[in-house]
């Protein structure tokens, strides 16, 4: 009974409490997470305060807006996740926040944050990239060894990554022009249907026909797997200029490009991973990252694609998809777990891909 006391106690203290900051784009976010054996116990706060009201009438994401915003919520924030966890400051073993990549205004209120409560509660800190938050997301949800194929697709990114272990990236392919996260947004946008596009094309696409319109699919069949979307992007604003937007159009509309984008995205993952078998290289499963993650005809589209290539297939929760700042303070988890941490002094920056060196 007494060994059995002392070993609780024991795990107690080697397990480790984060908490994580996201502020890099339009949502303001705060996670706490611990290394829980169990991932469903994992995540101890998941709070986000959308800026959505903000940025609609402008139909996007203002940089300067969303800098405010951020330094208006986020304080109220931390203490309503800490709040939550029922935890306080003393309680935590480090703190992670995103540096980049991301809106520099943004970046620079949540990294300044992180930096503050680790200055003065003497605690590790971990400069976040968020590409990596959204790279090892699966992991905190799942038990998924490394290697693993990751498509990353988001508002800013749509990149395949062979992601090797913590910091240990390969990049296979990336979009030469736009985001797939992008061409959601803009689709949205010629459609009438608002911000953010994603969520709402796909719930206009629900009633629509996905085959109404032949839409281009650029870069499908090519070799290598990079990405291009700008040239569906104004084949659909030719396909609707001049018309009236008749909700049955936008539902027709919204599901060929959906059509459209699930296609290139399923053929440009084959290729990663006919390039990785073709190379003898072991993957553990196909997983999906970032916001558009969130779109289930590609989650159910990357499913049927992992199943035919015998490899299993592994998305976040839908809340997890999306920015947040689990995401965040897992990535900080991991990396003091294999006693990574940044000096208070690591810059923030809008620009820093996955497979480049930290500053
Ligand atoms: O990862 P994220 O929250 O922010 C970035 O790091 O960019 O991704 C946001 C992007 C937006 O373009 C949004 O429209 C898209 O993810 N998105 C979706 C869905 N939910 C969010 N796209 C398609 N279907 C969705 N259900
Ligand atoms: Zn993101």
């Amino acid at each position: 009974m007494l060994w059995n006391g002392c070993f609780y106690w024991l795990k107690q203290k080697i397990r480790m409490l984060i908490l994580g900051l996201e502020t890099s784009c339009d949502e303001t976010a705060v996670g706490i997470v611990d290394d829980n054996p169990d991932p469903a116990k994992s995540i101890r706060a998941h709070k986000v305060a959308t800026q959505l009201a903000e940025h609609r009438p402008y139909g996007g994401v203002v940089p300067e807006i969303a800098a405010r915003a951020h330094l208006d919520k986020l304080d109220d924030l931390i203490r309503a996740a800490l709040e939550g966890a029922q935890v306080t400051l003393d309680d935590l073993d480090g703190v992670a926040a995103t540096c980049g990549p991301g809106l520099i205004g943004g970046v620079m209120v949540g990294a300044m944050t992180g930096k503050a409560i680790s200055a003065v509660r003497k605690l590790p800190f971990v400069a976040v990239n968020h590409l990596e938050a959204h790279a090892l997301t699966v992991r905190l949800t799942n038990e998924v060894a490394f290697p693993y194929l990751l498509l990353l697709v988001s508002g800013g990114h749509c990149q395949l990554l062979l992601v090797k272990g913590v910091g240990q990236y390969r990049r296979l392919g990336t979009t030469v022009d736009d985001a797939v996260g992008e061409c959601f947004d803009k689709g949205a946008k010629l459609l009438g249907l608002g911000y953010p596009g994603g969520p709402l094309l796909e719930r206009a696409a629900e009633k629509g026909n996905p085959q109404a319109f032949d839409l281009p699919r650029p870069m499908h069949g090519r070799d290598g797997c990079d990405f291009s979307f700008s040239g569906l992007k104004t084949a659909v604003r030719q396909l609707v200029a001049g018309k009236t937007l008749t909700e049955a159009l936008v539902a027709d509309v919204s599901a060929s490009l959906q059509q459209a984008i699930t296609d290139i995205l399923a053929d440009r993952t084959a290729k990663a991973f006919q390039i990785l078998r073709d190379k003898n290289e072991k993957m553990t499963a196909l997983v999906v990252a970032g916001g558009v993650a969130a779109n289930q005809p590609v989650r159910k589209r990357l499913t049927e694609l992992a199943v035919s290539k015998d490899l299993p297939f592994i998305a976040p929760p839908v809340g997890l998809c999306t920015d947040n700042g689990a995401m965040v303070a897992w990535a900080g988890l991991e990396r003091l777990r294999l006693g990574l941490q940044d000096g208070l002094d690591t810059a923030s920056r809008p620009r820093w891909p996955l497979d480049s060196p930290r500053a």
